[in-house]
């Protein structure tokens, strides 16, 4: 049942229940021609839905017409064309969208954005079939299936008086919402693999870059992962990508995440205070269940020094100040510890 999505040049990939779900519903409402109306944040997916909904039968065109651009005085030709003369710069006859969408589907993305005159005249399309060029005075006809797609709360437009409340009741007739990327955490080894597959040439990831992607909460959602994989196998020479290679945004998330694990070491060493055989040497080195092991503080700073400057590729001011201590410091801790070269 689901082969059929996937089959199509614009593949769905996920497998947890999330996107299973999704994908149940991409299949149902492939089938009928019923407005879908598409709520996500950005980069969740909602065009590869809309696609795929078109393309569990596809009959016509899909057309997408983003409407964040629909702004300025040439709006109202996109999308409803124009006749000859009609204003000046109007030297041909144009087609818009609404008509190139006859028959197939019109995904009109980021519907939200539509200024409140051209929503009037969506409208008018949904509810009459039929349409106004610009310049013209005969009236054109275009039947569609709609998807609209939108990352705003809409009914909170409709309160607010920016959004028409006859629309949003025609466009949401089924709404489907696409959750974000890091309430369903299962689908990025699937997608990381899907995305290596489309940009890369036989890349792996190591333990580490993986371990970082699937803890990261990915904000801009796939689109952010996509972009993260096209970036380190733009930047890597060899195949293998390395946690180093990781888009600024990973970086810092790496970052965070390792300060934590040596707080978390560090407050257990202070807060613990355990009885006074827990500090023979034989309890230190011996890790509880899921636990850091407890080390001497003087060896987990050594252990923070090695591992700042292997980060830093040897950049000591870089180290030093992801330590939090000053360039000499640093220096003198290496003497300290035997680690200046
Ligand atoms: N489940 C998915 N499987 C495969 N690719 C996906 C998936 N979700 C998103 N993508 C990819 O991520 C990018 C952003 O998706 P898009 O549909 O444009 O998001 P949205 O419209 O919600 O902003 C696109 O390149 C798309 O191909
Ligand atoms: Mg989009």
């Amino acid at each position: 049942m689901l082969a059929q999505v996937e089959q199509s040049t614009h593949v769905l990939v996920g497998q947890s229940p999330r996107i299973k779900n999704v994908l149940r519903m991409v299949e149902k409402l492939g089938r009928c021609r019923w407005p879908v109306l598409l709520l996500g944040e950005t980069g969740t997916g909602k065009e590869v839905v809309a696609r795929s909904i078109h393309n569990v039968n596809p009959v016509g065109p899909f057309v997408t017409i983003d409407c964040s651009s629909m702004v300025g005085p040439l709006m109202e030709s996109e999308l409803f064309g124009h006749v000859k003369g009609s204003f000046t710069g109007a030297v041909g006859q144009k087609i818009g969208l609404i008509e190139s969408a006859d028959g197939g589907t019109a995904f009109f993305d980021e519907i939200g954005e539509l200024p409140l005159d051209l929503q009037a005249k969506l409208l008018r399309v949904l509810q009459e079939k039929e349409f106004r060029p610009v310049g013209s005075l005969i009236h054109r006809r275009s039947d569609f299936r709609v998807i609209a797609a939108t990352n705003r709360d809409l009914a909170k437009e409709v309160e607010k008086g920016t959004f028409r409340r006859d629309l949003f009741y025609r466009l949401n007739v089924v709404n489907l919402r696409i959750a974000p990327l890091r309430d369903r955490k299962e689908d990025i080894p699937a997608l990381i693999a899907h995305f290596l597959a489309r940009h890369g040439r036989n890349h792996t990831l190591t333990q580490e870059t993986l371990e970082a992607m699937i803890s990261y909460d990915w904000p801009g959602n796939v689109r952010e992962l996509e972009n993260c994989i096209q970036h380190m196998v733009a930047i890597n020479s060899g195949p293998l990508l390395h946690a180093a290679e990781l888009p600024s945004m990973l970086q810092n998330h790496l970052l965070i995440k390792k300060t934590q694990y040596m707080t978390v070491a560090v407050g257990a060493h202070n807060l613990a205070k355990p009885p006074a055989e827990a500090f023979s040497h034989q309890h230190r080195d011996v890790p509880e269940a899921g636990r850091p092991p407890i080390l001497p503080l003087n060896q987990m700073e050594r252990n923070a020094i090695l591992h700042a400057l292997e980060y830093t590729k040897g950049d000591r001011a870089i180290a030093a100040n992801l330590l939090g201590i000053g360039r000499t410091t640093l220096y003198r801790k290496l003497k300290e510890y035997q680690l200046a070269v």
